[in-house]
């Protein structure tokens, strides 16, 4: 990536980011920035090329984010208890909890987007779609199959609290629609020590209920 493409970009992103971004490219991670596929309060996703395969790059904005949130998940979580408070290491801190927690998700057997790098405020991660064209939340294209859905991901809610770990927010907004269910958005979640753990993990079973109940699957069966 020459430093010409970067300018491009420097409208959108910070100096700081750009610096992240230019050194994440030079050792070769991706070579362009195609465009943004989200946009959201704490970061924006934007598809990314490498040769002939897209990345996803999350990007946690440093300036705009609402910290006040993001704190709460991470300081009750024993890997991250000597955290910095400062704005810019909250946000890193928040992206390294993200790409540990798509790893253990993974490794786990949950099908989420394969985490390739960290970087500050940068995550980079398997692309989620068809020829280029993002996988939509299943919000937006529902399941085909519902009730095979909801036993998969209730299932896989089951599978990470038995292993110490709760999403914290999952919902048809955080899963996207492959064909199969690809879970996302995985940064708020936390071990099993965290104080708030167990009512995440009530949540999330609350919310797979109340979203394919809505589908019409039987779920108190
Ligand atoms: N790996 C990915 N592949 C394709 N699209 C993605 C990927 N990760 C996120 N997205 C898109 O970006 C949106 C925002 O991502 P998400 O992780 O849910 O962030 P937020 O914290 O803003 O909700 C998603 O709804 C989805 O449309
Ligand atoms: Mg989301």
């Amino acid at each position: 990536m020459t430093r010409n493409k970067y300018k491009v970009y420097g409208e959108v992103f910070d100096d700081f980011t750009l610096q992240t971004l230019y050194r994440l490219a030079d050792k070769g991670y991706f070579e362009v920035i195609e465009g943004v596929i989200a946009t959201g309060k704490e970061a924006n996703v934007y598809r990314v090329k490498k040769g002939d395969n897209y990345l996803a790059a999350k990007i946690y904005m440093t300036l705009t984010s609402e910290f006040k949130n993001m704190w709460q998940y991470i300081k009750g979580d024993p890997r991250f208890m000597k955290v910095g408070s400062s704005k810019h290491q909250l946000v890193f801190t928040w992206a390294k909890k993200e790409f540990k927690n798509l790893m253990l998700c993974e490794g786990l057997g949950v099908r989420v987007p394969h985490p390739v790098v960290q970087k500050k405020n940068v995550l980079i991660m398997e692309f989620i779609g068809e020829n280029g064209v993002a996988a939509p939340i299943a919000k937006k294209l529902p399941p085909e199959d519902p009730k095979e859905w909801y036993n998969t991901l209730s299932a896989w809610v089951e599978k990470l609290y038995k292993n110490n770990f709760v999403h914290g927010d999952m919902s048809e907004f955080n899963v996207l629609n492959a064909g199969e269910p690809v879970v996302i958005d995985v940064g708020q979640g936390v071990k099993r020590e965290h104080p708030m753990a167990e009512e995440m993990y009530k949540r999330d079973v609350a919310n797979l209920k109340r979203w394919f109940s809505k589908l019409g699957v039987d779920v108190d069966r």
